[in-house]
């Protein structure tokens, strides 16, 4: 993609839980390295992780750790507007806007909502059991946040890929409706280049798997977390394919080409056992997190911090969502 400064990337990060290698490789590092380029805007989705965590104190805790995490991965809340989308209420203003021009059956077949519904049939229960109108309606919060921000990229995972085309085919209905470009056209920004990082269990690194290497841990239970990493029953005498072991996929994510053919080569000759394999990758690995790990405990120790950069990016957040608000209600007679 060309270089254009003007182009705006946004993304919304969940607060539903501690980020683990596979958030920071497949989603933080990359936005940060588009921040370094283009106007960023990225924000912290807290009513969207009200859907499913309901208890105060966790969702607080979440939204420091994520605020904390992406601080201390690189995001200068001086240069990349950094908010919770909470403290903005034309978010949800524009939500409710965008209700009347998005059809019933658009939300019928998004994907988190048809999931639930599929895995409600399967156990023979009513399809809606235990789908709150936030799941259902989930797409237009998150086209508001889209469209309010004049969003031209949204650096995103597959699974929101949908999403995003639902924000566009929303705006296209009210650009249409008006005859005019209220609306910005956003394109979902798949880092072709970013890797699935592997979980302990060979299967993509995931919350939902249970199988995840948190960022952020101390060394001693970084070092307990990677010796977990499943590997198969080869004694340490014979020689091993590093191309299908979790331990060498891992390891490619934090060493240089040197260091990842030295590690093959010890692989092949046989001789080295899987601890010694796993030593090799926690050594690696702590070095790349170290430096991470201080600045976010330090953050997570002063709290007042992150509340500083949030308040402060609010208020800018604010300015531009407000001022965007005050056209979209003309334009629509409000
Ligand atoms: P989880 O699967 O652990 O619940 P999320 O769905 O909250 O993770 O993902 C947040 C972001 O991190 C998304 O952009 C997603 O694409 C990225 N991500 C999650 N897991 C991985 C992984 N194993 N490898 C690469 N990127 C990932
Ligand atoms: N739905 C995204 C997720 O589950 C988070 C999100 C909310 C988001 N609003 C957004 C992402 C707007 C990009 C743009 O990860």
């Amino acid at each position: 993609m060309e270089k254009t400064e003007s182009k705006i990337f946004l993304t919304g990060i969940k607060p539903t839980g501690s980020p683990h290698i596979g958030n920071w490789l497949g989603a933080i590092r990359p936005a940060l390295e588009a921040a370094a380029s283009f106007e960023a805007r990225y924000f912290i989705a807290d009513y969207h992780a009200l859907n499913s965590v309901k208890d105060p104190a966790a969702l607080r805790r979440n939204t420091y750790e994520v605020a904390a995490a992406w601080m201390a991965c690189g995001l200068d809340p001086q240069k990349t507007l950094f908010y919770r989308q909470s403290d903005i209420p034309q978010v949800f203003e524009l939500a409710t806007l965008l209700s009347a021009f998005t059809p019933k059956g658009l939300m019928n077949r998004a994907h988190a909502y048809k999931a639930a519904v599929a895995v409600n049939l399967g156990k023979g229960e009513d399809p809606d059991s235990g789908v709150n109108m936030g799941l259902y309606t989930y797409p237009v919060l998150m086209a508001a946040d889209i469209l309010l921000f004049d969003a031209d990229f949204v650096p995103v995972g597959k699974d929101q890929v949908q999403h995003i085309e639902i924000a566009v085919d929303i705006a296209e209905a009210v650009n249409r409706n008006y005859g005019k470009e209220i609306f910005r056209l956003p394109q979902p920004f798949v880092g072709e280049t970013t890797q699935t990082v592997t979980g302990l269990d060979g299967r993509k690194m995931s919350k939902s798997y249970n199988n995840t290497i948190p960022l952020f841990v101390g060394e001693a239970q970084l070092k307990k977390t990677v010796m977990r990493i499943v590997t198969n029953s080869q004694s340490v005498d014979e020689p091993k394919d590093p191309d299908s072991c979790s331990v060498f996929a891992l390891y490619k994510l934090f060493a240089s080409p040197e260091e990842q053919d030295d590690l093959a080569q010890r692989y092949r000759a046989g001789g080295m056992g899987w601890g010694d394999a796993k030593k090799t990758l926690f050594e690696k690995m702590n070095e790349a997190l170290t430096p991470i790990r201080n600045r976010y405990e330090e953050l997570m120790k002063n709290p007042s911090v992150i509340d500083r950069a949030l308040n402060e990016g609010a208020q800018r957040a604010r300015k531009i969502a407000s001022e965007k608000m005050e056209k979209v209600r003309r334009v629509v007679g409000l």
